[in-house]
């Protein structure tokens, strides 16, 4: 074969990929610093809990109670298995639960955010990622990425009491890179694995495997009371958050792709692939209102995140070296935005005032909403 027709058949081959590449990586390149063009769709918003609050990835809202509850791991740091970050020392801070009462306005304001205090579980090695909590059945869900391994936290949960039991921590093999929880009762889970390569077996090949948008994560159904039904359903790349938009639609993000994947849930928990939205910017987590609304937040430019992860390795709070006070830092901006079929796709915020945003979640009914991050301090509180 003539070497051109090789070239040919290989940029054949190659062209979908390479468009799709070009799609990501040009959205990620208009949104370089000095030229995002933001965007502000809330009434007002405040930023609380700076004081008290740092690197509350993931937050969940038990809307009938009024109650938002916190994934939070100022240690993420210096451990930060997602983005390959490990430097361990003796002062790293532990990972904190929180559990936020927004709607009682009889509380006074000092008293609304309160840090659960564990029974029968040792927090010295707790790195929670996504969390989901379960109001009816009292039960909570932690992804903990501790350094001894990856695992999943069952607690049974007072929210009123801000306690957690323990009730026991799940190992398994299709549990290697887990991000966020979907639950579905009876401790039945859906659970996404976020790369094929961890960063903890190598950091250079698992970003390889984001920028080239390789479909190496994975989307997990398993009964954690019986470990063996797990099942590998689907595998996307850098799969993130993940819900249900309704008893049969599961939705799933893709932070390289980018865009969010929706299925349709059969009745043996197995997945039928439905479409693909996609979206400008790399999706972190998703969540769905009590009007059905999916609602997505992300990262605008995945480089500066990459810096801030990196740079935060150095970072000592309260330093007197100016470098390792700047390490603390956090430019990386903001989004969020939500989808339904009906209305499609609109942006809700893109920006600087809080850095970092990976989760947004909504009260529909109370016209307030809150915005977590990754990296900054406290909590983003929207009123539309
Ligand atoms: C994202 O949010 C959902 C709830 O919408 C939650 O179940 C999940 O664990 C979250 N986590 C992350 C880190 O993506
Ligand atoms: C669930 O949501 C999807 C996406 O909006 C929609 O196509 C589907 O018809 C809905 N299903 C039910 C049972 O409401």
């Amino acid at each position: 074969m003539a070497r051109s027709t090789l070239y040919l058949a290989f940029f054949a081959l190659a062209a979908p990929w390479l468009y799709d590449r070009y799609q990501a990586l040009s959205h990620i390149y208009q949104n370089r610093p000095g030229s995002l063009e933001p965007i502000y769709g809330f009434k007002s918003h405040e930023i609380k809990f700076t004081d008290r609050l740092r690197n509350c990835e993931d937050v969940i809202l038990d809307e009938k109670n009024g109650v938002a509850v916190l994934s939070c791991s100022p240690g993420r740091d210096k451990w930060n298995s997602v983005m390959g970050v490990f430097k361990p020392g003796e002062n790293m801070e532990r990972g904190a639960i929180y559990v936020y009462n927004y709607a009682q306005l009889d509380i006074p304001d000092g008293e609304t955010l309160n840090r659960v205090t564990f029974e029968g579980f040792d927090d010295g090695d707790f790195h929670p990622l996504g969390i989901e909590y379960v109001p009816e059945e009292s039960r909570l869900y932690v992804i903990n990425n501790a350094q001894s391994g990856s695992v999943i936290e069952i607690f049974q949960f007072d929210a009123a009491a801000h306690s957690a039991q323990h009730v026991k921590t799940v190992r398994h093999p299709l549990i290697y890179t887990p991000n966020a929880i979907h639950a579905i009762g009876e401790d039945k889970i859906f659970f996404t694995n976020d790369h094929y390569v961890p960063a903890r077996t190598s950091t250079i090949l698992s970003q390889i495997e984001t920028f080239a948008g390789i479909p190496g994560g994975s989307v997990v159904y398993m009964d954690l009371n019986d470990p063996d039904s797990a099942k590998t359903l689907a595998h996307i790349g850098f799969a993130n958050g993940i819900g249900m938009l309704n008893s049969t639609t599961l939705a799933v993000a893709s932070s390289s792709k980018p865009g969010v994947y929706f299925y349709d849930v059969t009745p043996e928990h197995d997945l039928k692939y439905k479409y693909y939205l996609r979206t400008p910017v790399g999706v972190d987590n998703i969540s769905v209102d009590s009007d059905g609304k999916l609602l997505m937040a992300g990262h605008p430019y995945a480089l500066s995140l990459i810096q801030v992860a990196e740079a935060r390795a150095n970072c000592v709070l309260d330093s007197e070296k100016e470098e390792e006070k700047e390490a603390c830092g956090c430019g990386s901006p903001s989004w969020a935005a939500e989808w339904s079929e009906e209305s499609g796709l609109k942006e809700l915020y893109k920006g600087h005032d809080i850095c970092s945003s990976s989760t947004v979640a909504r009260d529909a009914k109370r016209g307030v909403g809150f915005v977590s991050t990754l990296y900054d301090r406290g909590l983003m509180i929207f009123r539309e």
